[in-house]
């Protein structure tokens, strides 16, 4: 069994009082694409135990909101900008709630991740599957030209999601940060211009 090596960034992370390294994620795909700025509204779901929702607050200021939304509790404070949410994105009747009561957002971020099995298979389709639900959510509260960010694992699932997400959004990138282990199937995709609802 692989047991990730608790390396620089989690020092950096720990050093920096962030709640865990996959801030560093974050962080440089917002310095390099510029996603996040003062008084946006902005949903983040698999937010705990809560680094990106640290790093949102702050980018967006007290002028801006952030929605966590995880089916862990995210235990950690937070500041005044940030509501969380405890949920399971997967349960229609939890996400119908989300989508009625909350938004429009300018950008919808998803660090969301399956407890992995070690079965390659198995893992990327439960990654595509949420990968599949924060697009869904992504689609029904992001305001035109929005921004949607995602994480799912490389896998079987990943070529059709990415064309979905290039006729959705006027531009989709595909991102493997630095701070991403190199031996984690995970990718990011970033969609910018979201052109809205053709319904
Ligand atoms: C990599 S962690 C996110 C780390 C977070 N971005 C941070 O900076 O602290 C992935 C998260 O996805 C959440 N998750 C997995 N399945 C979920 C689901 N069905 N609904 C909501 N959250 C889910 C997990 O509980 C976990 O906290």
């Amino acid at each position: 069994m692989f047991v990730p090596q608790k390396d620089h960034y989690f020092q950096r992370a720990k050093r920096e009082g962030y709640l865990s390294r996959a801030v560093y994620k974050l962080i440089e795909i917002d310095r390099k694409y510029a996603l996040l700025k003062k008084g946006m509204q902005v949903l983040d779901l698999g937010s705990a135990p809560g680094s990106w929702l640290q790093w949102v607050s702050s980018r967006i200021g007290k002028s801006g909101r952030v929605v966590g939304v995880d089916i862990q509790k995210v235990t950690h404070p937070m500041p005044g900008n940030v509501t969380v949410l405890q949920g399971d994105m997967t349960d229609q009747a939890f996400v119908k709630i989300l989508v009625d009561s909350y938004g429009p957002f300018d950008v919808v971020l998803s660090d969301m991740a399956p407890f992995t099995t070690g079965n390659k298979h198995a893992d990327s389709a439960r990654s595509a599957l949420l990968a599949e639900q924060a697009l869904y959510v992504a689609q029904k509260v992001l305001k035109p030209n929005g921004t949607f960010l995602v994480k799912i694992f490389q896998g079987s699932d990943f070529h059709d999601f990415l064309l979905t997400l290039r006729k959705l959004f006027k531009k989709a990138r595909v991102i493997k940060p630095a701070a991403s282990r190199r031996e984690s199937r995970e990718t990011y995709i970033l969609g910018t211009g979201y052109k809205g609802l053709t319904e």
